[in-house]
């Protein structure tokens, strides 16, 4: 099956050479081409290039594309979008005063949400949870990454990862399964965080790795919740299982989390709204993404990752949504690319490569997505008649997607 698209617009993120990943001031180099052509065969991309040196192919479909800009699906390396019921009220109670720690200390936040976690059906969370893939894919993601953390039991966690597991079998969008093992303290051991611990260490984490749910391995580190100690032994048992870290840190106080992760090979450091001078010092000359979340700051009234510090220190950035029911209820990356632009002061070439090259290597997909590459996975956004790529950013919250295609084959939006 051949598909042609011609008279693009503006094909962007072009990569002829394969990239891992962009940072510092490369960020600001977006490669596009205007007025391109490109052709999908099986699924992937197998030529494209100025409109003039269109191939003359036998093809089994033709796109005209006149006006329209495509680019490569969103990659959102860190979503938690596994979760039952939702967290509204206390979106009110928070409008009315509380904070997001007051709520949590009161039994609300990630308690909650693993209650209701527990009390469901592993059916009925499939059902919740692929309502939310289908609303992401109709928003421009691509492949998506998908924590565990709502379980807190060993029982509820493997329930979490089987449903990551079908929805990965029955969807087109690239799917990675992260075991977030440690997120909260579940009361059953309000007083015994190391048997907690243990019991990550000793059952968790070898039975999914046993039953291969996940490839990645998450703490959230941070002040009440997971020390260094804690996160470091995690990682470390995690590790010896084949699991790679990827883990939330700096969220509210910079602990050394950041350094763990670091320490323990992370793929990705995700939040980063606490940034001490020696936290992005220590983020030089690593394999490590910074993934920041503007949805979470945004929806929670927190600092935003200072992406200009960050960039100018020379360090890639991944832009993620963080979609969860507690801290960022939105999986729309549109939103967040936007968003970082406009808190962030993130430039639209900035933020496109951190949504989409940036966000791949964040979920170790960069061979296969993030770019307009020959051999990569067509995982495109094809976007209304627009004018230029920061259209996208500066009409925040205006639908600007035509179609999406996975695989080469149209989404019906
Ligand atoms: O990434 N920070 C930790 N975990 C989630 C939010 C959890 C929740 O409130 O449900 C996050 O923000
Ligand atoms: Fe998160």
């Amino acid at each position: 099956m051949t598909t042609l698209f011609k008279n693009i617009k503006e094909l962007v993120q072009v990569r002829e050479q394969p990239i891992s990943f962009i940072s510092g001031s490369e960020m600001n180099v977006l490669p596009t081409i205007k007025n391109a052509f490109l052709v999908v065969y099986n699924g992937l991309i197998a030529d494209f290039g100025m409109m003039k040196n269109c191939p003359d192919l036998k093809v089994d479909n033709i796109i005209d594309a006149s006006g329209k800009i495509i680019l490569p699906a969103w990659c959102d390396s860190h979503t938690h979008i596994v979760y039952a019921g939702n967290r509204e009220g206390e979106f009110v109670d928070r409008i009315n005063g509380l904070t997001y720690e007051e709520i949590a200390n009161n039994g609300g936040g990630i308690l909650n949400s693993a209650k209701k976690l527990q009390d469901s059906s592993e059916e009925e969370l499939y059902l919740q949870s692929k309502a939310r893939v289908e609303e992401v894919i109709q928003m421009g993601t691509g492949a998506i990454e998908i924590k565990s953390g709502y379980g807190l039991t060993v029982e509820a966690e493997l329930k979490m990862l089987r449903v990551i597991k079908r929805l990965k079998e029955n969807y087109p969008i690239k799917i990675k399964a992260t075991l977030l093992a440690a997120h909260a303290l579940p009361s059953e051991f309000k007083n015994n965080k190391a048997g907690f611990v243990q019991l990550v260490i000793n059952e968790l984490i070898p039975k999914v790795a046993n039953e291969n749910l996940a490839e990645y391995i998450d703490v959230f580190c941070e002040t009440g919740y997971f020390s260094v100690e804690d996160t470091e032994l995690i990682l470390q048992a995690g590790k010896k299982h084949g699991l790679v870290p990827k883990i939330h840190v700096n969220q509210f106080t910079a602990i050394g989390g950041l350094q763990a992760g670091i320490k323990y090979e992370a793929l990705s450091v995700d939040h980063l709204e606490e940034m001490r001078i020696t936290d992005i010092e220590s983020l030089k000359n690593t394999k490590t993404m910074p993934v920041a979340l503007p949805g979470c700051s945004y929806f929670l009234g927190i600092p935003y990752t200072p992406a200009r510090k960050m960039i100018s220190a020379g360090l890639p950035i991944a832009l993620a949504t963080d979609y969860n029911p507690g801290s960022s209820p939105s999986g729309n990356m549109n939103f967040v690319v936007s968003t970082a632009c406009i808190k962030m002061k993130m430039t639209p070439e900035e933020a496109i490569n951190a949504a989409t090259i940036n966000g791949a290597y964040a979920m170790g997909l960069e061979k296969q997505l993030g770019s307009i590459s020959i051999g990569k996975v067509a995982n495109l956004i094809m976007t209304k008649p627009i004018n230029s790529f920061s259209f996208i950013p500066y009409a925040f919250g205006s639908n600007l997607i035509e179609n999406i295609y996975l695989e080469g084959k149209m989404i019906c939006t």
